[in-house]
C-alpha cells in the first residue's frame, strides 16, 4: 500500500471486537452470499473480507475453489487469517486499497471468476474507479455480486449524531442505485440488477448498542476525540437516538463483467 492510499484510511480497526459485533453484517452477508451461483470450482475475490466471517461461508460454497480475501486493513487481515486457518491452502490473503487494485496483486488468481462484497463499498468514496478496477481483475462474464450501505443509510443515526453538533462523523459514500446504475455501465458491466432494502437493526442491549457504535458507525468520529471523551459521546448518541434501533439501508448490487 503506497502513503497515500493510508492515508485515504488512517485509522485501524478493532478486528476482534468488530468479528464479534457483526452479527447484523455477518447475516446479511450469507443473504448476498446465497445470491451467487457457483458450481464450487471457482476463484472468487472477496472484497473488503474484514475479519473473514463472510469469507468463511463462502468457501464452503467453493470445495474445490479458490478464495482472494483482500482488506485495506492489517488487524482485519489478521483476524481473518486466524479464522480461516484450516483453509490455508485454499485462500490468498491480500493487503491492497481496493482504488488501487492491480490484477499484479492477485498473482496467479487473476483474472477471478466472480467478486463478492459484503459492507465494504460505502468506505470507498470513488465508485467509478472502485468498478473499474473490480472489472480490470474479473474474466469476461465473470459475476459481481455485492451490498454496502445505500443512499438514506442512518439518516435517523447520523440526524442524531448532528444534535450532538457534529456534521459528518465519517467517510463514506452511501449511492443511490440510479447512479450506482450509471456507474456499473459506464465500468463495462452488463445484465445489472441494482435494488436498495431498508434493514432497520434493533439493539435490545444498550450495551452491545454502545460497542457497535464504538466500533463501526462512529469509529473515525471517536478517534479524533481522547479517550476519555469516547465512551460519553457514544452514550450521547445513543440517548439522542431515542430508540435503540441503526436505520440501515442496503444497496444490493448483481452484475456481470461485460465482454
Ligand atoms: C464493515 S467491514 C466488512 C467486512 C466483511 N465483508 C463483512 O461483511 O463483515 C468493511 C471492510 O472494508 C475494508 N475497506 C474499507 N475501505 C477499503 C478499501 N478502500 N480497500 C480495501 N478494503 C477496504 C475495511 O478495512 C473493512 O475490513
Amino acid at each position: 500500500m503506497t502513503g497515500r492510499s493510508r492515508d485515504r484510511r488512517p485509522y485501524e480497526w478493532d478486528a476482534a471486537a468488530y468479528d464479534r459485533l457483526s452479527e447484523p453484517q455477518a447475516r446479511w452477508g450469507r443473504t448476498v452470499l446465497g445470491r451467487m451461483v457457483l458450481e464450487g470450482t471457482e476463484t472468487v475475490l472477496d472484497a473488503g473480507c474484514g475479519s473473514g466471517r463472510v469469507t468463511e461461508e463462502l468457501l464452503d460454497r467453493l470445495p474445490r475453489g479458490h478464495v482472494v480475501a483482500l482488506d485495506a486493513s492489517a488487524s482485519m487481515l489478521e483476524e481473518a487469517r486466524r479464522r480461516l486457518a484450516r483453509h490455508h491452502d485454499r485462500v490468498r490473503f491480500v493487503r491492497a486499497d481496493l482504488l488501487d487494485l492491480r490484477p499484479s496483486a492477485l498473482g496467479r488468481d487473476h483474472p477471478v471468476d466472480a467478486v463478492l462484497s459484503t459492507a465494504t463499498f460505502h468506505w470507498v468514496t470513488d465508485h467509478d474507479r472502485l468498478f473499474a478496477n473490480l472489472a480490470m481483475v474479473m474474466r469476461p462474464g465473470g459475476r459481481l455480486v455485492a451490498q454496502c450501505g445505500a443512499e438514506g443509510n442512518l439518516a435517523l443515526l447520523l440526524d442524531a449524531v448532528r444534535s450532538l453538533g457534529v456534521e459528518r462523523a465519517g467517510t463514506w459514500l452511501y449511492a443511490s442505485g440510479e447512479e450506482t446504475r450509471r456507474r456499473l455501465d459506464r465500468a463495462g458491466f452488463v445484465d445489472v440488477d441494482v435494488w436498495t432494502t431498508p434493514e432497520p437493526t434493533r439493539f435490545d442491549d444498550p450495551a452491545e448498542l454502545a460497542d457497535f457504535l464504538s466500533t463501526v458507525i462512529l469509529r473515525e468520529h471517536l478517534f479524533t476525540l481522547a479517550p476519555d471523551e469516547r465512551r460519553p459521546f457514544v452514550d450521547r448518541v445513543r440517548a439522542a437516538m431515542g430508540e435503540p434501533v441503526v436505520d440501515y439501508v442496503r444497496l444490493n448490487i448483481v452484475a456481470r463483467r461485460g465482454p
